[in-house]
């Protein structure tokens, strides 16, 4: 990608959720361009395939950092790792993460603080530490992953959705706070993809009509994240069946919008 090289190349990328669905593709994206990568996940087979790929390919650098991101020490090790290796961070793409399906009451509290240390407050907590180091050297990228799912009430992905709303609204409004600073800060809401994601929210729980119908590849959709980020659009949201469903809930009271999402994402 144009924007991409004539930004990044040489510099370092730092991809959470780099094992799996979305993170790898970001790590394509950006290694394709000549972009250095750190890559942080759990689980550390993946990720060093993926460097042992991306380096003999590409002729660029990568970090495997096996990092839990549920612990709320993480973005400060993390942070405190890659300082000690003298490397400058100048892209974040903040996009671990997982949801949890089913009713709310359903869902032990461990998975439930989980999924809140993953998907907001360790990816708040990694864009302040790094933001900082972004705006003082007036130069930066940061992707945060949101989701459709944030746009609306949706039963079923309860406290995800919510979780995702976070994401979508503080990323939005940190887009404005940098506007006169070349820092550039979006978020991407992908509706449904196939990545491991659905694996992992719901183990065996086969799709619904909707999701089969509104499913898209996740390269694709990581690409148009990495055009928004390097544009510094506010927030991006591919496809356009995820465009026109959340389109039409700017014309549907919010009560209703709760039903309609329970009948799209409930199994028929
Ligand atoms: N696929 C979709 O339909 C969809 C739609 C909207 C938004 N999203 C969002 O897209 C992002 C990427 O998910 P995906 O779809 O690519 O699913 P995925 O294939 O399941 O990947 C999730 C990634 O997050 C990492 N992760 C999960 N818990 C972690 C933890 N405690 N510490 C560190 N890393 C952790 C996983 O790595 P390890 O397991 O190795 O730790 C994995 O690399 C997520 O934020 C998700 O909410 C997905």
């Amino acid at each position: 990608m144009k924007e991409v090289e004539k930004n990044l190349k040489g510099k370092w990328v730092l991809i959470t959720g780099a094992s799996s669905g979305f993170g790898m593709d970001f790590a394509n994206i950006f290694a394709e361009s000549g972009a250095n990568l750190i890559l942080v996940a759990r689980r550390l087979e993946p990720m060093q395939e993926l460097k042992n790929k991306l380096e003999a390919a590409h002729k660029i650098k990568v970090e495997v950092i096996p990092t839990d991101l549920s612990t709320k020490e993480a973005p400060v090790t993390l942070y405190n790792t890659i300082k000690a290796k003298g490397i400058i961070v100048d892209a974040l793409v903040n996009n671990a993460g997982f949801g949890i399906y089913g009713e709310f009451i359903e869902a032990p509290w461990e998975k439930e603080e989980m999924q809140l240390m993953v998907d907001v407050v360790n990816l708040m907590h990694l864009t302040k530490i790094f933001l900082k180091d972004m705006v003082a050297r007036n130069f930066g990228y940061i992707l945060n992953i949101s989701s459709i799912g944030g746009y609306q009430p949706s039963p079923l992905y309860a406290s995800y959705s919510a979780a995702k709303s976070y994401v979508l609204n503080f990323t939005e409004a940190l887009n404005y706070e940098l506007r006169n600073t070349n820092v550039k800060v979006s978020t991407l809401a992908p509706g449904v993809t196939r990545t491991g994601f659905q694996e992992t929210a719901a183990k065996e729980k086969p799709l619904s009509t909707y999701q089969k119908l509104s499913m898209m590849e996740s390269r694709p959709v990581a690409e148009i994240g990495v055009k928004g980020l390097m544009k510094g659009t506010p927030s991006v949201m591919p496809g356009f069946m995820n465009k026109l469903s959340i389109f039409s809930l700017r014309f549907t009271p919010r009560r209703v919008m709760a039903f309609m999402v329970y009948r799209l994402m409930k199994i028929d």
